[in-house]
């Protein structure tokens, strides 16, 4: 049976300030997808949040860029806006970047992750989702579970997994793409994703058999506006077990609080701290950035679970090294590499900060 698992995320307001997702959000969400399930569009969803965006898990046998899912993710961000704009939540509609819907979602603001393929015996699938960091967080936890071997083991002894993975990795810059293959081809792979500003892996194939193995949104909210107006808070979708790494091993990377782009006003570099969906409230200068993983078994579309995967105490150690990490580089205030290198404020307020001090500046000698 082919499934399409679409996840599209917004934020449309946060509550309070950019910490959390008000309720009655999440309620008049889940009132718009049951009502698509009803119709019969649906097979089944999930809405969820992770900090202050709001997430859309559906199933669906309507393919990839479907115009009528894209429609109802648009619509029901839509509705959510007036519902945070009656309670004056904080960015009411801030990801939402066109006023109308133009059939794809894509570039009006939302973040897409959407993969369609055939349904296994067993299909465990994991739905990473981070608050306060930007597209390319995912390169290194990718890297690491589809070809790293000191992370997956079973790349090494799992016949079904030994010929290894195809990395398709876009420049989100210029608008291009190229497909590395691992492992022969990991240092050049790792030349483009070692650079997560520029470069987002989006997608991870399994070579054998060229199925779908990872998804993520590459979208970059500063380019589509043009200016600062929040972080993207990527999501991916990883299929795991058998052909795929395994639960243990999509989970193993996030052991470390890798530094990611993000924090607050989404221009500080800080720690990925993993949490479980309840703990996703980045309050501490806005953060540390978080990453929060459900996991489910699909059973004809269905979504069984979640399961909130990083509840799990094995991940308080990333926790507490993600605190101590905050603490040591809160300490360098606005200095660079704690603040983002100049390039990358260009998308932030500072730019106006700079522009009205450039005619005080007079050359040199
Ligand atoms: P599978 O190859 O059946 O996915 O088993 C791997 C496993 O679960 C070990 O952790
Ligand atoms: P969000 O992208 O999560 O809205 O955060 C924006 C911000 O500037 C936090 O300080
Ligand atoms: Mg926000
Ligand atoms: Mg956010």
């Amino acid at each position: 049976m082919k499934i399409t698992l679409s996840v599209i995320k917004a934020d449309i307001g946060g509550y309070v300030g950019h910490s959390d997702s008000h309720p009655f959000v999440l309620a008049k969400a889940d009132e718009c997808l049951a009502k698509a399930q009803g119709e019969g569009l649906l097979i089944d969803y999930h809405v969820t949040k992770c900090g202050d965006d709001l997430q859309l898990i559906m199933t669906h046998q309507q393919g990839e860029d479907n115009e009528k899912i894209h429609k109802l993710a648009w619509d029901t961000f839509v509705e959510g806006t007036q519902v945070a704009r009656d309670l004056k939540l904080y960015g009411a509609g801030q990801d939402l970047l066109s006023d109308a819907f133009s059939g794809n979602v894509k570039g009006m603001g939302p973040g897409v992750a959407e993969m369609e393929f055939e349904e296994r015996v067993s299909e465990p699938v994991i739905i990473f989702m981070a608050d306060k960091t930007s597209a390319g967080a995912w390169n290194m936890p990718l890297y690491k579970m589809f070809a790293d071997p000191f992370n997956t083991i079973g790349l090494v002894i799992a016949p079904n997994m030994h010929t290894g993975f195809a990395f398709e990795v876009h420049d989100v810059k210029e608008h291009k793409k190229i497909i590395l293959n691992a492992p022969e081809e990991i240092y050049d792979l790792l030349a483009f994703i070692g650079a997560p500003s520029r470069y987002a892996v989006k997608a991870v194939y399994q070579r054998e058999t060229n199925e779908i193995a990872a998804v993520s949104s590459t979208q970059r909210l500063s380019f589509i506006a043009g200016r600062y107006v929040g972080k993207d808070d990527p999501v991916c979708v990883v299929r795991s077990q058998s052909q795929f790494p395994a639960v243990g091993e999509v989970l193993e990377p996030f052991t470390l609080p890798l530094l990611v782009e993000g924090w607050m006003r989404g221009s500080h570099h800080g720690p990925l701290m993993p949490v479980a969906i309840e703990d996703a409230t980045p309050t501490r200068f806005d953060g540390p950035p978080r990453v929060a993983a459900l996991g489910f078994q699909l059973a004809d579309g269905k979504l069984v679970g979640p399961r909130d995967m990083f509840k799990d105490k094995s991940f308080d150690n990333a926790r507490q090294q993600a605190n101590d990490v905050a603490d040591f580089l809160r300490r360098h205030g606005p200095f660079e590499p704690h603040r983002l290198p100049l390039e990358e404020m260009e998308y932030t307020t500072m730019s106006q900060v700079v522009k009205k001090l450039a005619r005080r500046f007079t050359d040199l000698e």
